[in-house]
């Protein structure tokens, strides 16, 4: 795939979106947002992934007011819904000291990012939280990780483009020191 070819697009369009309206978001379209999340691949299976699908508006502005000087703030009283990905890090595993929760439920995440764009609809992955406020609004247990969160609806302004690095200064071939 290159760019322009029709697979690519929804990588190419995506954005962030943090102006909603407020037109509903659809059921069938929530359910299939979650499906995408359910069907990603995780560590030895475990889908240490729980989503708290938040459309009560007294709860979403609750968590809103956490989020202090983030951009996102008003998008996530203005969204319909508001998705919060929870993870148990007791259900992935560990090698080289790196948690593999943080990818588990980062791919499930993005799974259901990139479905929510291709049902029309908007996302922005949040992490400037304040975790331990955002459990004690919504009862998280302690064992539970809050590793972000994004308001769900259909976006009223389409952002430019934000750039990215070039393949030249992402990408290395065979080894680290190329041709050394
Ligand atoms: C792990 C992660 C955390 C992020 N946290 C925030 C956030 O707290 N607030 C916000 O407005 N955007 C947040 N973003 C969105 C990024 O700013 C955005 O993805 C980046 O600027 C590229 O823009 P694009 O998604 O439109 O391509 C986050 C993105 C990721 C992947």
């Amino acid at each position: 795939m290159k760019k322009g070819d029709a697979g690519m697009k929804i990588f190419e369009e995506r954005r962030s979106i943090r102006r909603y309206g407020d037109r509903p978001v659809e059921d069938e379209k929530l359910e299939a947002v979650l499906e995408a999340a359910r069907l990603a691949p995780s560590w030895a299976n475990m889908q240490c992934w729980t989503y708290i699908v938040i459309r009560d508006q007294s709860v979403k502005e609750a968590v809103a007011s956490t989020l202090k000087n983030n951009p996102i703030q008003k998008a996530v009283v203005a969204a319909p819904v508001l998705i919060v990905a929870c993870a148990d890090p007791e259900k992935s595993g560990n090698a080289n000291g790196q948690p593999y929760y943080m990818l588990d439920i980062g791919i499930s995440f993005q799974q259901l990012v990139l479905e929510a764009w291709n049902q029309g609809l908007g996302t922005c992955w949040v992490g400037w939280m304040n975790e331990d406020e955002i459990r004690s609004i919504l009862g998280v247990p302690e064992n539970i990780r809050i590793v972000a969160l994004t308001p769900l609806g259909y976006p009223a302004v389409y952002p430019d483009f934000p750039g990215r690095k070039p393949i030249s200064e992402i990408v290395r071939y065979d080894r680290w020191n190329q041709g050394a």
